[in-house]
C-alpha cells in the first residue's frame, strides 16, 4: 500500500511542541492481538458482563481467571509492530509526544514511547482485592485457578479496568492535560465507543488541536476530524515519520 501523508499534515507536525495520541486495540492488531468490536471482536465470541466486570469475578472468579490467563499468555508472546514502533520515532521529532492508551497489552511501553499513560489499566500487573498487594504474572500464572494474596489470602485481580469501574485518578487527569494542551491529536485505532477515553478527540479539537483519525474503517469520530487517513497503523504511521523526519531534516 503507497500511503500519501497530506502537506497540511506534514506543516501541523512540523510546527507542532505537543502532540498527544490515543491509541485503541486496532493499533496492536497488526501485532496478533485481537480487537474487542466487529465480526472477530472479542465481544462478538463473549458477554464483556460475563468477564470484565466486579460482578462477573465475584460470581465466577475460576471463569474470569481462565480468560485473562489466556489473553495473559497471547500478549506476552506478541511483540510491538511498525506503528508502535513509528511512534516510538515521532519523539525524535516532535519534542513532546504523549501516547493516551485504551489497551492494557503493555506494547507502547514495550516499544520503547517515553511518556505512556494506560486509562485501563495493565495485564502485566496485578494487585490483590482485600489489601492491595501488587503482583507480577510470573507470580499469580503459576498459582492452579484462583490466584490468592501470599500476605491476606484475598483473591488477586488483573489490573484493569471493568466496566462499571473508575479510570485510574493520575492517568486521567495526565490525559486530559495532554488533550487540552496538543497541537496535533491522533485517534489511531479505536471504535471510539467507550467513554471517558472516547471523548478526548474532540476535547482536544474545541483546545485548538488539529484532529487526525487513524483507521481501516470509518468510526463515530469519523466526521468530526479535521483529515481521516484510511488504512492500518502498521503502514500510515510509519509512512507518515518518516515524511515527517524527512520535513524536519529539510528544514533545519
Ligand atoms: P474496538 O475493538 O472497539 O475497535 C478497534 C478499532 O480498531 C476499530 O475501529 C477497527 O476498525 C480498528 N482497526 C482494526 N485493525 C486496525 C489496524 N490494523 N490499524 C488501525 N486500526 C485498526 O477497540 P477499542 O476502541 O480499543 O475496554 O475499544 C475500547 C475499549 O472497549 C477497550 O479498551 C476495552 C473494550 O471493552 C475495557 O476493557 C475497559
Amino acid at each position: 500500500m503507497s500511503v500519501e501523508i497530506p502537506e497540511r499534515l506534514l506543516d501541523s507536525l512540523a510546527n507542532a511542541g505537543w502532540v498527544a495520541v490515543l491509541t485503541g486495540a486496532g493499533v496492536s492488531a497488526e501485532s496478533g492481538v485481537p480487537t474487542f468490536r466487529g465480526a472477530d471482536g472479542i465481544w462478538s465470541m463473549f458477554r464483556v458482563e460475563e468477564l470484565a466486570s466486579m460482578d462477573a469475578f465475584l460470581r465466577n472468579p475460576e471463569l474470569v481467571w481462565q480468560w485473562y490467563a489466556h489473553r495473559k499468555t497471547i500478549i506476552a508472546r506478541v511483540r510491538p509492530n511498525a506503528g508502535h514502533e513509528a511512534l516510538v520515532r515521532m519523539e525524535r521529532v516532535v519534542p513532546h509526544v504523549s501516547i493516551i492508551t485504551q489497551n492494557i497489552d503493555n506494547l507502547h511501553r514495550r516499544a520503547g514511547s517515553a511518556v505512556v499513560h494506560e486509562l485501563h489499566g495493565n495485564i502485566e500487573r496485578n494487585y490483590c482485592v482485600k489489601c492491595g498487594a501488587p503482583y507480577g504474572n510470573e507470580d499469580v500464572l503459576s498459582q492452579p485457578g484462583v490466584p490468592h494474596c501470599h500476605h491476606c489470602g484475598g483473591m488477586v485481580r488483573p489490573d484493569v479496568v471493568w466496566f462499571g469501574e473508575m479510570l485510574p485518578e493520575e492517568e486521567w487527569a495526565s490525559a486530559v492535560r495532554a488533550a487540552e494542551s496538543a497541537d496535533v491529536f491522533f485517534s489511531i485505532g479505536t471504535s471510539g465507543v467507550v467513554y471517558p477515553a472516547a471523548s478526548l478527540p474532540l476535547l482536544a479539537r474545541r483546545r485548538g488541536a488539529f484532529l487526525v483519525e487513524i483507521n481501516p474503517e470509518p468510526t463515530a469520530l469519523t466526521d468530526r476530524v479535521d483529515l481521516f487517513l484510511q488504512g492500518p497503523s502498521g503502514e500510515i504511521l510509519p509512512a507518515l515519520v518518516d515524511a515527517l523526519t524527512s520535513i524536519k531534516a529539510c528544514r533545519e
